[in-house]
């Protein structure tokens, strides 16, 4: 399903409220719902309108699809940017391991943590109920680049990312499938080659390899939306 709003700033409300909505229904129906938040401009702005929003966050589990992997308090962590637009989100938010060790053992810690939580990334059910991605002109999510095949179970380490900081951790693409919904986040002509060939699945793009099991929505503005 595709949401066209004038411009960023209205996809950002569009997304906002639904999210509003979302969470009320889902925390009236389960204990606890699990939604994996996103860097970028879009993805940031979006996390301080749903921060002012006045839900049970006590009752969500809240984590980053991705991060790089630079010191906890580096302003290039998406969870950096994020704690600085909404420092109440510290408390509820489950934080990506820093390079105090080395990457791969970061992979395997976080792995080995998200396993306990979730159970092993092969099972067929979602665990995620939504999954919020902004999109990379070259069609990247999170931190899974074209190209750039890594294994992992639910997480991923990246070394050499084209676009820096080169070392990374994602969650994989297998763990990104598991999410109820998918909400794709972009604005701006610069995405638009990305969005149309990621609408296309066998494009095989990052952007085209993830979707919800419910519910996949691209939040787009018009520049993009006119272009299609
Ligand atoms: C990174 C980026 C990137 C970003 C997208 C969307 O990986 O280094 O932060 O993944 O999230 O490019 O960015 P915008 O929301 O700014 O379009």
């Amino acid at each position: 399903m595709i949401r066209s709003e004038a411009t960023a700033a209205a996809l950002i409300d569009a997304a906002a409220s639904d999210f509003a909505e979302m969470a009320k229904s889902l925390l009236e129906q389960k204990t606890r719902i699990r939604v994996l938040l996103t860097g970028g401009s879009l993805g940031i702005e979006f996390i301080a309108r749903v921060g002012q929003l006045d839900l049970d966050w006590d009752r969500m589990f809240l984590m980053f699809s991705d991060e790089r992997f630079v010191a906890l308090e580096d302003a290039d962590r998406n969870e950096h940017q994020a704690l600085s637009v909404w420092p109440g989100l510290r408390k509820h938010l489950v934080r990506f391991p820093g390079p105090d060790v080395a990457l791969d053992s970061a992979r395997d810690l976080l792995n080995e943590q998200l396993t306990l939580e979730l159970g092993p990334v092969s099972g067929a059910l979602p665990v995620f109920d939504l999954t919020v991605l902004g999109m990379g002109p070259d069609a990247h999510v999170a931190s899974l680049f074209p190209g750039h095949e890594r294994s992992g179970q639910w997480v991923v380490s990246e070394d050499n990312s084209p676009k820096p900081p080169s070392q990374r951790l994602s969650l994989s693409y297998q763990a990104l499938n598991r999410s109820e919904r998918l909400w794709f986040l972009a604005a701006g002509e610069s995405k638009l080659q990305a969005v149309r060939s990621s609408m296309d699945a066998s494009s095989g793009l990052p952007a085209a390899r993830v979707r919800g099991t419910e519910q996949t929505v691209w939040y787009l503005d018009q520049e993009i939306t006119d272009a299609l």
